[in-house]
């Protein structure tokens, strides 16, 4: 038996790995975090399969569950939103089974920074403006943030940041960035990315706060930095005319030519 934690994506149920689809597929029992992954994405759970929400449930109820899987040789798909490696909660749950003896498998998902950036049409990194993106949130009710992780010094790094969890803190969010970026740096949030009822709002951190909508709330991304409306970015050298590289070296001399050693 085993629990295979799953990245069931930003929301739309074909964006999941197909090794993901795969495992839910095979697994007669499914858990999944039901506050953000989508019941459509359960469609892919066999006939017949155990499907518990676990929104409701707290540690203990759900490591009870995958016992009682495990007790029947059940194979668990666990479904978290988007991918595990950021804040899925996967850590605590993967302790207490590795302390119980169940065997844990990881698969990864699409993230909802990338879904956002797509539904943008965005590339994060752009050269000479950002090369870097900070994916953070700001403290809620039950977490904390480490000393030093403040908006504030991301924001003296210029680079992209993709600001989870943190809709319902927009006016901190504006006032902590704006010093930094200054007020005519664009803003996104994209609400429910990939969902169908996705929405995308664009702003500068001036505008933002006037051009919120009523009902975007939990489900939203806030994208901040230069990159995000740059038309007058410099090219890469990836693809420049003259650029020597491995794979398209330009003259006999290079030392990528198969020619020189
Ligand atoms: C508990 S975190 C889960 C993050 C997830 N593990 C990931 O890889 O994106 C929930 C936060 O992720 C963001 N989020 C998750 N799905 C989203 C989506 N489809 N569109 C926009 N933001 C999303 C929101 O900021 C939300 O508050």
């Amino acid at each position: 038996m085993t629990v295979y934690f799953i990245g069931a994506g930003p929301g739309a149920p074909d964006l999941l790995t197909l090794r993901g689809r795969d495992l839910i597929a095979s697994c007669p029992v499914c858990l999944y975090a039901g506050s953000l992954v989508p019941e459509a994405v359960l469609a892919h759970c066999p006939p017949g399969a155990n499907i518990l929400n676990t929104a409701s449930m707290d540690l203990d109820e759900i490591v009870a569950e995958i016992k009682k899987a495990d007790a029947a040789g059940l194979d668990v798909a666990r479904l978290h939103s988007g991918d595990l490696s950021v804040w899925s909660a996967m850590g605590e749950q993967w302790r207490r089974l590795r302390a119980e003896g169940i065997a844990v498998s990881v698969t990864p998902g699409v993230p909802s920074f990338s879904a956002a950036a797509a539904a943008l049409g965005s590339e994060l990194t752009l050269p000479g403006l950002a090369q870097s993106v900070i994916l953070t949130r700001t403290p809620g009710r039950a977490s904390k943030m480490p000393e030093g992780e403040t908006l504030k010094n991301f924001a003296a790094t210029g680079a992209t940041l993709a600001i989870h969890l943190s809709i319902h803190n927009i006016e901190t969010v504006i006032a902590d960035l704006t010093p930094d970026y200054g007020s005519d740096c664009p803003v996104a949030v994209v609400y429910r990315a990939s969902w169908p009822d996705q929405k995308i709002i664009r702003a500068t951190l001036a505008t933002l706060q006037e051009k919120m909508i009523d009902g975007i709330e939990r489900t939203a991304l806030i994208l901040v930095g230069p990159a995000l409306s740059a038309e007058g970015f410099t090219e890469s050298c990836l693809y420049s005319t003259d650029y020597d590289r491995r794979f398209r070296p330009q003259s006999a001399a290079s030392p990528f030519s198969s020619g020189s050693n």
